[in-house]
This record gives structure tokens, C-alpha cells and sequence, in this order.
């Protein structure tokens, strides 16, 4: 069934929106419709929080808790999801459990970011059983606070492991869970004068719309393509939202690859990853903030081609393969080649992302580094990769990629050739350090200039073969 009416519940109640403007922000809805003032406006690019405000999902037969950025998420995306504002937190003129600690332990000044701290800790209040000083970090990650600084706002937080679990959204679950259940998402199509939105909920619907609506512009998490409006005020006139293809929000394993669909939340990726390759989960963990890696997807980031994607120079060393469809063939390309351009790649209009395959290579070595100028919700200045199998002291296979060196992330191939089948020596490091300058010709922005970049790609290099020598995985002769 297709609809052009919104559904979600706000206040225990269903809200229907008949043909909302499909690039109105949730932050706007909030504070110009609803009247609710409390979420605040800082940055509108989804670098501050102050405009977090959460979202309830139906998961099994539970609610799983989002804190999302509402300034750079759109208004349709709401369907078939509760919407928590920090307005909603108090009940019966009793403040929440996370707000009387905010209180208590001297978590606010001004004040501005206080909403946006608050939405956070309740995310993160409902979804875990104990608040450990690392969940907590992570959780404000992406809250920006000028004055009270964070300390007292990191005391209020572990004060909560004293707290009763049970608050009122305890109390209203089963009420909240059968109206999700009764709003469980359907077919979005949204067509006004000038503006058209469709949120597909099968592959195959999402095929016969790409049929009929080719220069539509994919939209997953949007943390990528929403900024074209807030930031850059123009109109996105035909959007096709992938993120109500359940279908395509899994992860799979066989002998040989993962495979990630297009729509899997980063934040669930980082948890899978993990246990395979470590430094990829050490990486996303500084990607951008919990806000943005609940709903951005590794098909965005891969789409936007950005130079400085942090997940591109892994899933390149990684020799990764992307799965493309459009509405009768599928590809499946390898990553290596896929870039051909400042932000432009291979697909072609009418082609989505489906998956990707990442290699299982459980007997190689697999580093990765990021540099930016701070270490949380900060894009790179420098992302280094490395890929090694090592068999008798000697690298029988390399692969070293970086982003921020180059137009798009790419392979060091020079690099690598001077590498490969070679027994490691500190005078082989230096060369390979050498060949670095003929791989990359990196530019001067307001990031890093490109003398710094090409000193902190030959460091990283260097410290990859040290930590490596450090684990007694080679020997490396002076
Ligand atoms: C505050 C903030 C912090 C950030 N921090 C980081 C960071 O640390 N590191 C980093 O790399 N990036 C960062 N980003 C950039 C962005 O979040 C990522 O690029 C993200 O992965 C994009 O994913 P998305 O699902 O939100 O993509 P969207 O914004 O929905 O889409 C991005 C592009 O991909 C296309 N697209 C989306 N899905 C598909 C698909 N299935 N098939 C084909 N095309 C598709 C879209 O058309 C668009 O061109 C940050 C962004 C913000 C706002
Ligand atoms: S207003 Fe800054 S993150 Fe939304
Ligand atoms: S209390 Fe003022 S910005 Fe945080």
C-alpha cells in the first residue's frame, strides 16, 4: 500500500501529516509546528547537538532508541517511529531521571546545549544496563558544550547507574509498542507542485520507482545529503529515501566475506566489525558522533566518494566489492577503480548500492590511523590503511590505501611494490616512504597543508611496520 500521509507517535498518540514538504527538518516540524521550543538550533550541519532529539523504533518486540542530529534529518523520515522531544522527558511535573542528574551534579549554564545533552543521556539510559565511563564519552560524542565543560555533565551521567531503570516510558510501553504496530511502515509517495519523495520498503519497489524516476536523488542517512539544503538552501526535488528497505539493513558471513547491505546503520557495523578487524572499529568509533552513525550507512559514504570517507581507505586495503543493481542486472564491482573523480564514481543514474563485501582475512594484518585536528566528531586530515599477509619474515601481499592525499581515497601502489615480497628492513621503510611521494601529490586546505599531509602519511606508514615489528609479527633488520 503507498501513502502520502506521514504516521508516527508522538505523545502516545499517532500524528498523520498529509503530504509534508519533503525537505522541511525535523528541528523545524519541532519548533515552528509543534510549538516545542526545547530542541535547540546551533550548527543546522549536525556538528553541535543541540538539536538531538530521539526516535523510538519498532525492534522485535522491543523499542531500540535513537539520538539523532533533527536539524539534518527531513520531516518524512519520521514514518512509522516515535518522536521524543526533551519537552516529553517530564511527567506529572516530575523531571526524568537523566534531567534531575543534569540538575544535581551542575550540568548546565547557559543552557543551550542542555536539551541536547539531556536527549542524548536518555538514549543512552534506555539502551544500556550500566553507564561505564567509555558509553558515556561515546554517547556525547557529539554534543558540543562551551561553557559548563564536561566533567560535571560525565558525573551526572554515571549517576544514573544509581537510578531506577523504570520511568514513564517504562510505564507506557506496551501502549507505545501496539501503536507502532498499528503504524508499522507502509509505502511513502509524497508528490507535491514542486517536490516529490518516495520511501520504498522492497528492493523491488525501490526498482520500479528508479524506473519511473531515474534523476531521483538516493537518500539513506542523509548526513551527507541533507546539508544541500540546510547549508546550501537549495531544493532537493526528488528524493527516493532507502532507509525503510529493511530488506537491505543486514549483515551476512560465509567462509570468505562479510556482506553488509546498503541501508545497515554504521553504528551496527561497528559493532560486527569489530571482533575481525579491530582498527575499522577504532576508526568508526571517532566517526563523526553517535547521532550520525545511527542512521548514516556505508552505501553513503561510499556514493559521496569524498576524499577524506573514512571508511573508503579500509574497505580499499580491505580489497572490498560493492553489489550494484538497477531495475533488471546486478554488478559487483571492486571498490579499486570505482573512484574516478573529485567526488564522482562509476554508477551510473538508475544504479543504488546494494551491498558490500568485505574479504574475511583472518590470517592478515589489518591497521588502520585516523588524523584530525580533534580526535571526536572530526573528519580526517590523513586516513591511512594497511593490509598485510606475512609468510617467513616475508610480505607476501600488501595493500596500503589513503584518503585526504588525493582527489578521491586511493591504493599507494608505488608504495606497495616496494614492499611486496621483500624481507622488511628499516632502509626498505625508508624507500617505501619515498614512493609515497609518487603515489599521492595531496593539496593545502584548511585542514592540513600538504607538506604536513605528506609527512604524517610517511609517519603512519612507519608506525604500521613498528607496532607490527612491536607484536613480533616480522623481523625487521637495521
Ligand atoms: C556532523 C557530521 C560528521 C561527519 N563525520 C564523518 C566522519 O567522521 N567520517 C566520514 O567519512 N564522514 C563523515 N560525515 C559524512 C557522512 O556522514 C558520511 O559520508 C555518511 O557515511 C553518509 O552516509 P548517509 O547514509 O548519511 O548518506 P546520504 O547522505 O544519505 O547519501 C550520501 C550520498 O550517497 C548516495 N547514496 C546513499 N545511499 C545510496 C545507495 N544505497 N546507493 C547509491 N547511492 C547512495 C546519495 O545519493 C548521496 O549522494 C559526517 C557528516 C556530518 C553531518
Ligand atoms: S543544530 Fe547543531 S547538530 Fe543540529
Ligand atoms: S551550558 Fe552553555 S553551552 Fe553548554
Amino acid at each position: 500500500m503507498t501513502s502520502s500521509i506521514v504516521k508516527f507517535i508522538y505523545k502516545n498518540k499517532i500524528v498523520e501529516i498529509n503530504n509534508p514538504d519533503s525537505n522541511e527538518t525535523i528541528l523545524n516540524y519541532v519548533r515552528i509546528k509543534l510549538k516545542k521550543t526545547g530542541t535547540k538550533e546551533g550548527c543546522a550541519e549536525g556538528g553541535c547537538g543541540a538539536c538531538t532529539v530521539v526516535l523510538g523504533e519498532l525492534k522485535k518486540n522491543n523499542i531500540s532508541y535513537k539520538a539523532i542530529n533533527s536539524c539534518i534529518a527531513f520531516v518524512p523520515s519520521l514514518e512509522g517511529k516515535q518522536l521524543i522531544l526533551v519537552e516529553d522527558l517530564i511527567s506529572e511535573d516530575e523531571l526524568h531521571p537523566v534531567q534531575k542528574a543534569m540538575v544535581n551534579y551542575h550540568g548546565s549554564q547557559c543552557g543551550f546545549c542542555t536539551p541536547g545533552f539531556v536527549m542524548s543521556l536518555f538514549a543512552m539510559y534506555k539502551n544500556y544496563s550500566s553507564y561505564k565511563e567509555d558509553i558515556i564519552k561515546d554517547t556525547i560524542q557529539g554534543n558540543l558544550c562551551r561553557c559548563t565543560g564536561y566533567r560535571p555533565i560525565i558525573d551526572a551521567a554515571k549517576s544514573l547507574n544509581k537510578e531506577s531503570r523504570f520511568d514513564h516510558f517504562s510505564r507506557n510501553k506496551k501502549i507505545t509498542l501496539d501503536l507502532l504496530r498499528k503504524i508499522k511502515q507502509r509505502n511513502i509517495a509524497i508528490i507535491n507542485d514542486n517536490k516529490k519523495y518516495f520511501a520504498p520498503k522492497s528492493v523491488n519497489e525501490l526498482k520500479s520507482i528508479l524506473r519511473q524516476e531515474p534523476n531521483s536523488k538516493l537518500i539513506s542517512g542523509g548526513t551527507d545529503v541533507s546539508l544541500i539544503v540546510t547549508k546550501e538552501r537549495k531544493d532537493l526535488n526528488s528524493l527516493i529515501y532507502m532507509n525503510s528497505i529493511n530488506e537491505l539493513n543486514y549483515i551476512k558471513e560465509n567462509n570468505s566475506y562479510i556482506e553488509v547491505g546498503a541501508t545497515t546503520p554504521l553504528i551496527n557495523f561497528d559493532s560486527f566489525i569489530k571482533k575481525y578487524f579491530p582498527d575499522f572499529s577504532q576508526i568508526l568509533k571517532r566517526y563523526g558522533s553517535v547521532q550520525i552513525r545511527n542512521i548514516c550507512t556505508i552505501a553513503g559514504n561510499i556514493a559521496t566518494a569524498s576524499p577524506i570517507g573514512d571508511t573508503l581507505p579500509l574497505l580499499l586495503a580491505l580489497d572490498s566489492q560493492i553489489v550494484i543493481k538497477d531495475k533488471s542486472k546486478t554488478q559487483i564491482l571492486p571498490l579499486n577503480g570505482f573512484f574516478i573523480g573529485y567526488r564522482k564514481t562509476k554508477l551510473k543514474k538508475g544504479q543504488f548500492i546494494h551491498s558490500i563485501r568485505i574479504p574475511l582475512l583472518k590470517k592478515n594484518i589489518f591497521k588502520a590511523y585516523k588524523i584530525s585536528k580533534r580526535i571526536d566528531d572530526d573528519i580526517s586530515s590523513v586516513c591511512a590503511s594497511f593490509n598485510i599477509e606475512i609468510n617467513n619474515n616475508k610480505i607476501k601481499k600488501i595493500r596500503i590505501a589513503y584518503g585526504g592525499m588525493s582527489s578521491i581515497p586511493k591504493r599507494a601502489f608505488n608504495c606497495e611494490k616496494i614492499l611486496l615480497n621483500s624481507f622488511l628492513s628499516d632502509q626498505k621503510i625508508d624507500k617505501a616512504k619515498k614512493q609515497l611521494e609518487k603515489d599521492f601529490k595531496p593539496i593545502t586546505d584548511a585542514r592540513a597543508s600538504k607538506k604536513y599531509r605528506m609527512e604524517v602519511a610517511k609517519k603512519l606508514l612507519e608506525k604500521c611496520f613498528l607496532e607490527v615489528k612491536q607484536k613480533k609479527l616480522i623481523r625487521i633488520n637495521a
